[in-house]
């Protein structure tokens, strides 16, 4: 029998996870159908419920609705607990287990797809909302010289540095340490409000890669900034979206696809 997978958020219309997950099952021959499930705002564990109800496997955990999932799980894993973030939800009898795929999902695309080592090197975070929270547990793993995370509040970067015991650094944007980034990651939604974090060019070292955690219109302005500053590189959270669906994959069926074969195909319709 065909097992039942879904993304759920809202909005859910613009999600690419269907066309993600059913390219990896052609793939991998694995039998799943994996759907869009729209939540009301105030109606999430409810909907989680329906789908539970009515057979599914498990979900994939969107805006804005993460931090629910992370409540609503009974068993989270460490580093769900860590970032208090759910994106994969596995419904395994009367169990409910909880991961969070987002981290692994950038560090993969950073150091594999993009051949950009982390380990020794000198990375800036830009934004201390939940985005960010959720990856710096997997930076941390990679190994940075310095991990930095820069934010408007500054109050919650500072609230992030105590989280991490001082591995990360807090800083506002006009308190940033002199010396440059090797690597620039934005992680914060101001490109949806056709705004930019004001990031001097000198913050970019020669040969940086800028990152930009989202995809399409929302990462074109950090993008071009980075460019006009001199990153060697600057790309959008496309591999990121493909390798954290990657991860969730793997949980819920224990294959672990392809992912180079799905990039290429969503760059191409891009
Ligand atoms: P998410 O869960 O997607 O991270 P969030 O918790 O609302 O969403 O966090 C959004 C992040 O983008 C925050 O770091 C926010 O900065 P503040 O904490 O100061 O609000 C950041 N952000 C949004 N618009 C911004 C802008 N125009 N300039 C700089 N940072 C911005």
């Amino acid at each position: 029998m065909t097992d039942r997978y879904a993304v759920i958020g809202n909005p859910i219309a613009h999600s690419k996870s269907p066309e993600i997950h059913a390219a990896f099952a052609r793939a991998t021959g694995e039998d799943i159908e994996y759907t869009r499930l729209l939540a009301p705002l105030d109606g999430f564990a409810a909907t989680v419920a329906a789908f539970r109800a009515a057979g599914g496997r498990g979900l994939n955990v969107t805006l804005p609705f993460k931090g629910e999932a992370y409540r609503l799980a009974s068993a989270p894993t460490d580093r769900a607990r860590t970032v208090e973030a759910v994106n994969t939800l596995s419904f395994e009898g009367t169990r409910v287990l909880g991961d969070t795929t987002d981290g692994v999902g950038l560090v993969r695309d950073v150091v594999v797809n993009l051949g950009a080592a982390i380990d020794g090197r000198r990375v800036l975070l830009v934004g201390a909302g939940g985005a960010s929270r959720s990856v710096i547990p997997a930076l941390l793993d990679a190994r940075p010289a310095a991990l930095v995370v820069v934010n408007r509040t500054v109050e919650r970067a500072t609230e992030l540095e105590r989280q991490f015991g001082g591995q990360v650094q807090a800083a506002g944007f006009a308190t940033l340490p002199r010396r440059a980034f090797d690597i620039v990651i934005n992680a914060t939604s101001a490109g949806h409000a056709d705004e930019l974090p004001p990031l001097e060019r000198s913050l970019f070292a020669p040969g940086a890669l800028a990152y930009d955690m989202t995809y399409g219109k929302g990462a074109a302005a950090f993008l071009a900034l980075a460019r006009d500053a001199g990153a060697a590189r600057a790309t959008d959270g496309l591999g990121m979206l493909v390798e954290q669906a990657a991860e969730s994959f793997f949980i819920w069926r224990g294959v672990r696809p392809d992912t180079a074969p799905v990039l290429a195909m969503l760059r191409a319709a891009a």
